[in-house]
């Protein structure tokens, strides 16, 4: 089943909006970002180009001529002056920024606004009628139904989910997953296309509230959450078990095959002995409650479930998250990954 062909559209200019875009130009895709207010058009395009600027350092992406532009209204914003050329601008990749409207046809409309649904369900129904007969319309919606979403598409076999991984244009996962409606071809193109831009997809066999990665993470979460209110060790144990033990292994092998790798003997008698004495609480922790409580909301706000984080301390974490990831970007090209 071959991927979409064709120009894409992108709804929205926030944090995965820019991801997305960067990884689809970056691939040689003509891509169309649609941004709702004006004064967000320079910074949209600023924050693309950042990111394309990552993808060419690591060679994660084709340099070559920019795409042509879409045809329809100037991009509202150029690219601001600099004395020496980005990485972004040396390799010619960009993505056209557009406010308020983009004109069609599209191949794939990607929708990655606001997790409301009303706000989807607008931003869908309009992405549809930029979509050619036979496009895609897809969402980047973490938790909500696709059922729910695709109420008042004409379409609906054309309308998938495509769940991307902040940040969108490193993280290679994907998730595409369909609504009771979407036609299968619709899946097996969207996968196809996220292969063709160095994505590695997996297709859900039904909507699931989720996903998978989420289910997988907040599984992991409840548990860390119990390990912690029993006091049998502190958060920052728990952070070290995963980055240093569990996360690891599993950037280079997935539990099963580390289970498989194990052997299945000894997986099942610990399973025996540990399963029944795992989290099995249905609450949102306690914990997490009264860090809430207290006004808490995490490095955005300066305070979080680790205590305080000085100014600058979320984007030396993001810096040192991302560093890693376009290493193992690197890592995944040299196993032919
Ligand atoms: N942040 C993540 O880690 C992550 C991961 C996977 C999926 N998602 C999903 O991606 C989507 C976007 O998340 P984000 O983190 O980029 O959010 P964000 O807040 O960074 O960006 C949201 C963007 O949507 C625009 N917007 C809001 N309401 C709109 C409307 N009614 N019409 C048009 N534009 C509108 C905003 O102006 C903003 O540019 C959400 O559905 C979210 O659940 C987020």
């Amino acid at each position: 089943m071959s991927a979409p062909t064709g120009r894409v559209l992108v709804v929205g200019g926030g944090a995965m909006a820019t991801g997305i875009a960067a990884r689809l130009a970056a691939a040689g895709i003509e891509t169309v970002v649609l941004v709702r207010r004006a004064e967000a058009a320079a910074a949209t395009r600023d924050e693309i180009a950042r990111r394309v600027g990552r993808l060419v350092a690591i060679g994660e992406a084709s340099p070559g001529p920019a795409p042509t532009s879409a045809p329809g209204p100037a991009p509202t914003s150029a690219p601001s002056p600099s004395p020496s050329p980005s990485p972004a601008e040396r390799s010619g990749i960009c993505a056209t920024v557009l406010v308020g409207e983009a004109p069609g046809p599209f191949a794939l409309a990607v929708e990655s606004i606001a997790e409301d649904v009303e706000a989807k369900r607008v931003a869908l129904a309009w992405a549809e009628a930029l979509v050619a007969d036979d496009g895609i319309v897809a969402t980047n919606t973490s938790s909500l139904r696709l059922a729910d979403l695709a109420d008042g598409l004409a379409r609906p076999e054309r309308f998938a989910g495509w769940h991307w991984f902040n940040p969108a244009e490193l993280v290679p996962l994907v998730e595409v997953t369909g609504g009771p409606l979407t036609a299968p071809d619709t899946l097996e193109r969207l996968a196809s296309l996220s292969r063709a831009i160095g994505k590695q997809p997996i297709t859900l066999r039904r909507d699931h509230t989720g996903f998978v990665a989420n289910r997988l993470q907040y599984a992991l979460l409840r548990e860390a959450y119990a390990l912690v209110e029993e006091g049998v060790c502190g958060v920052e144990d728990v952070d070290r078990a995963v980055v240093s033990g569990l996360g690891a292994r599993w950037a280079a092998i997935g539990p099963f095959a580390a289970m498989d790798a194990a052997g299945l003997d000894v997986h099942e008698a610990v399973a025996e002995q540990l399963f029944p004495q795992l989290s099995r609480s249905t609450e949102v922790p306690a914990l997490l409650r009264r860090v809430r409580r207290s006004g808490a909301t995490g490095m955005k706000g300066g305070r979080g479930l680790l205590g305080d984080y000085p100014p600058g301390a979320a984007q030396e974490v993001a810096a040192r998250r991302d560093a890693l990831l376009a290493l193992l970007a690197g890592a995944g090209r040299g196993a032919g990954a």
